[in-house]
């Protein structure tokens, strides 16, 4: 679809437009993210090349001459992290990335410090952001923040790339792209990520990674995907709609140990109680929904057991040294694909495959 501007539609029209239709906005002519805000905006294509350019990238990082190739790529941009919720590996990770590439960063973590303070809009702070940066990375509370600011920057005339680093309950896109690319990975000798069970547990009525990803697996046929929670934070009804409009087989259960020994990744969450209004979920007993050392019998040899971190009691760390535990290799492989997708925003990839032909193939 050919990419179509933000400044030639009212923010009614285009905040209240289906998912799917978004995504032309936030692309670039040669159909590569420009703005990447929600998970529903990647194609099969995006995700395949963003996967293929992260391993390149870490491989070309091995060596000083291919880390000092990475850090030229961008040393002219200056990148933005605005992290207005708690984050540590998110906003590192980001930052690590941006590091790889050359890019010069600033930050604002604390909005107590910012003249938010004296009572200026969210909207005008992050306008003022975008005068002295090239790309933002926004981490909000507040769904649909991300995207409102892309509207108001092309509409200012200032269309600086926006990434989402989790927006509210809703999306963490990048968060999903790490999660595709650890699937990919893991599953690259076993037939790819097309036809696996794949089973989410926790907290997936507010888990935004579990959104998310749920979304992109829509991508690879034959996916099975199992939703394992008390009634109570059972995943949302929008997901589901997505799921059957797109022809996905689902199931819908709290049998966590019946579920077990059919999937072929297991992706644990903790419980989101900073959405909570009065400590709600501690009422919930969630003890059924944790992995424990004993589970590691049931599950499959060759599944792999994933988590987004932070964690709290949901895996036992006794799993953390069982080879199909993959939450750390998760966080490594989070820095990897953040630097493809900011050189992919860029358009550094075709100079980067170029310099992996010519050294290491
Ligand atoms: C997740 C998030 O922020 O949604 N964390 C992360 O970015 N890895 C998951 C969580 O906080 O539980």
């Amino acid at each position: 679809m050919r990419p179509k501007r933000l400044d030639d539609i009212s923010w009614d029209a285009f905040k209240n437009l289906p998912l799917e239709e978004k995504s032309p906005y936030f692309k670039q002519k040669n159909g590569m993210p420009y703005h990447v805000l929600l998970a529903q905006q990647f194609d099969r294509e995006t995700l395949d090349h963003v996967c293929r350019m992260a391993t390149r990238i870490r491989r070309i990082a091995k060596s000083k001459d291919g880390m000092a190739f990475l850090m030229g790529q961008l040393p002219h941009k200056r990148a933005m992290l605005d992290f207005s919720q708690p984050s540590s590996r998110t906003f590192l990770s980001f930052y690590a990335a941006c590091q790889i590439l050359g890019l010069k960063v600033g930050e604002v973590r604390d909005p107590t410090t910012s003249s938010e303070m004296k009572g200026e809009s969210r909207e005008d702070s992050v306008r003022t952001f975008s005068s002295y940066f090239d790309l933002i990375i926004m981490r909000t509370p507040t769904q649909g923040f991300a995207e409102k600011m892309a509207w108001i920057l092309s509409n200012a005339g200032r269309p600086v790339p926006i990434i989402n680093a989790g927006s509210g309950k809703d999306q963490h896109p990048t968060q999903a792209l790490l999660d595709i690319y650890t699937l990919e990975r893991s599953f690259e000798r076993s037939g790819g990520i097309e036809g696996k069970n794949v089973v989410f547990v926790g907290d997936l009525l507010r888990g935004r990674t579990v959104r998310s990803l749920a979304s992109l697996l829509t991508l690879y046929p034959g996916v099975k995907q199992f939703f394992v929670a008390p009634d109570e934070l059972q995943i949302g009804q929008d997901v589901l709609d997505q799921l059957s409009a797109a022809g996905v087989d689902y199931e819908v259960t709290n049998d966590f140990e019946s579920v077990i020994p059919e999937a072929d990744a297991i992706y644990m969450t903790r419980i989101q109680d900073e959405w909570d209004k009065e400590g709600e979920s501690h009422q919930v007993d969630i003890s059924d929904f944790y992995f424990t050392a004993d589970h590691l019998k049931l599950l499959k040899y060759s599944a792999i057991l994933m988590h987004p971190l932070p964690r709290r009691k949901e895996i036992d760390p006794a799993v953390d040294s069982d080879p199909r535990a993959m939450y750390w290799r998760q966080v490594r492989n989070g820095m990897w694909i953040r630097v493809a997708l900011i050189s992919a925003i860029f358009g550094r990839d075709d100079e980067i495959l170029d310099y992996y032909t010519r050294n290491l193939r």
